[in-house]
């Protein structure tokens, strides 16, 4: 038998069905509640309302749980790759060698965008930031392919855009960085793999080829496998919510895009950097800045700190955080930065107001420090996170599209004027 919720509102009792997930999660369902009872229910920020169904991410904020398609973190982290990956979260399962061949060989295909794109780098100013270009580029990607923009198109075709969104994401964000620091772009080579391919469009100069270094190869890898999703963040509901109009896959993506952006989310990966730097500038006195972080007055947040699920340790942040010490000691780096984060964690991890609210090191406070390490520019770093993120995006439209999902449309709780009679100036 199935399990109910009862509820009583005004002395009569109403039964909501449970839905129970495959990881026992429980949900009730109120799909039916302002039919039945003329309530809604009101949770700003969602923190505690199930927008969907999903198959694609679980996490468990309690034990430090992610997993992608059933997958731990952990073992996609250490043994697989992100193009690899990509393929898990967008078809569900782990590609052939065939079907890997296939999908990498498509993308690397469509690496090139049109010429005429290169126009709107030469419109933007020096400063533009590269997160603006990119959610602009995006978007602007369905105007080159306008077939994209109609709806509810067979698979294969949309299949064909999502090619399109994994191979020019890395040249459009490549070419916003040469854009701003005045290089000329660097083309896409076929015989280079995805991130081989990212790191010569952005550091390979017409006087001088990148050098290829296989240990940044891997730790970029690494990073993008960890930011490849993580379920219904604001970004991805983003997606989902643009998506449910039916938007195309490009302005989908560009909105999550434009989401991510948000300093309270992927942009926190810049802002850490840019703290640590505050605080080093400040004579690296770390406790003064743990002490403006807990105080109510003061709007300073411990960036890189705190998650809305994860209430024990970010499971990304701690292999991020051992993966900074293996990167910065093959690269022979010495940072003093990684040594201050490393201190900032210790006090706020044994600080009353932290373990209170059980804020934790998340996906953005060690990043920012591999980033770096590798030679990509702090402005760069939520575009890193985008890029990780897409194929993550990509999965979330595809799954809402194909369950037909309604198009997202929540309701409020009036709280303005009652009806009042309009009043001409002269009498006011
Ligand atoms: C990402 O959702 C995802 O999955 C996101 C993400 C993904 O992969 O998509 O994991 C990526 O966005 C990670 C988060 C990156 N953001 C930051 O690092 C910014 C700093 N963190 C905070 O802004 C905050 O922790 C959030 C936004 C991440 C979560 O905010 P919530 O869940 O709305 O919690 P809250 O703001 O209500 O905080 C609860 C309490 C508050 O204090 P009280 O009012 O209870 O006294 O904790 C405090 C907050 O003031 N708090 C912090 C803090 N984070 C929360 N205090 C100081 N420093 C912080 N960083």
């Amino acid at each position: 038998m199935s399990e109910k919720a009862t509820i009583t509102l005004e002395g009569k009792n109403f039964e909501l069905p449970v839905i129970t997930g495959t990881e026992n999660e429980k949900a009730i369902d109120i799909t039916k509640l302002r039919d039945l009872t003329g309530y809604i229910t009101l949770d700003s920020g969602y923190k505690n309302t199930g927008a969907t169904i999903s198959q694609i991410t679980y996490l468990d904020g309690e034990t430090g749980i992610l997993r992608y398609r059933g997958y731990p973190i952990e073992q996609l982290a250490e043994k697989s790759s992100f193009l690899e990956v990509a393929y898990l979260l967008i078809y569900g399962t782990l590609p052939t060698t065939d079907q890997f061949d296939d999908f990498s060989k498509k993308i690397t295909r469509h690496t090139l965008i049109h010429e005429d794109m290169k126009r709107f780098y030469e419109a933007f100013p020096k400063k533009a930031h590269p997160m603006a270009v990119l959610a602009s580029m995006l978007c602007t990607l369905s105007t080159f392919y306008p077939e994209s923009q109609q709806t509810n198109r067979p698979w294969e075709e949309v299949e064909t855009t999502v090619h399109r969104l994994l191979a020019k994401i890395s040249t459009i964000s490549a070419w916003a960085y040469k854009n701003s620091v005045g290089h000329p772009v660097v083309y896409p080579q076929n015989k280079y793999n995805y991130v081989e391919n990212f790191l010569n469009m952005m550091f390979s100069m017409p006087t001088e080829q990148y050098e290829i270094d296989p240990v940044i190869v891997q730790a970029l890898d690494k990073l993008l496998i960890l930011h490849a999703d993580h379920e219904q963040n604001c970004s991805a509901s983003t997606v989902r919510m643009v998506g449910s109009s039916h938007a195309n896959l490009y302005s989908s993506v560009s909105a999550g895009a434009i989401a991510l952006w948000g300093p309270l989310h992927g942009g926190a990966n810049q802002e850490v950097i840019e703290m640590l730097q505050k605080i080093q500038a400040d004579g690296g006195n770390y406790k003064k800045w743990v002490e403006k972080a807990k105080d109510k007055n003061d709007s300073f947040k411990l960036m890189g700190f705190g998650h809305r699920v994860y209430k024990n340790f970010d499971p990304r942040a701690k292999i991020i955080k051992k993966a900074c010490d293996d990167v910065l000691n093959k690269l022979g780096i010495n940072d003093p930065i990684l040594d201050l984060a490393k201190q900032l964690e210790e006090v706020a991890l044994n600080d009353q107001y932290f373990v209170e609210r059980k804020l934790y090191p998340n996906v953005d406070f060690y990043s920012g420090i591999i980033y770096k390490a590798i030679g990509i520019p702090t402005e760069m770093f939520t575009v890193m996170f985008a890029m990780g993120r897409l194929p993550g995006w990509i999965a979330q439209w595809k799954e809402m599209i194909a369950a037909k999902e309604p198009i997202g449309r929540p309701r409020q709780i009036y709280t303005g004027e009652t009806e009042r009679n309009y009043v001409p100036i002269a009498k006011r």
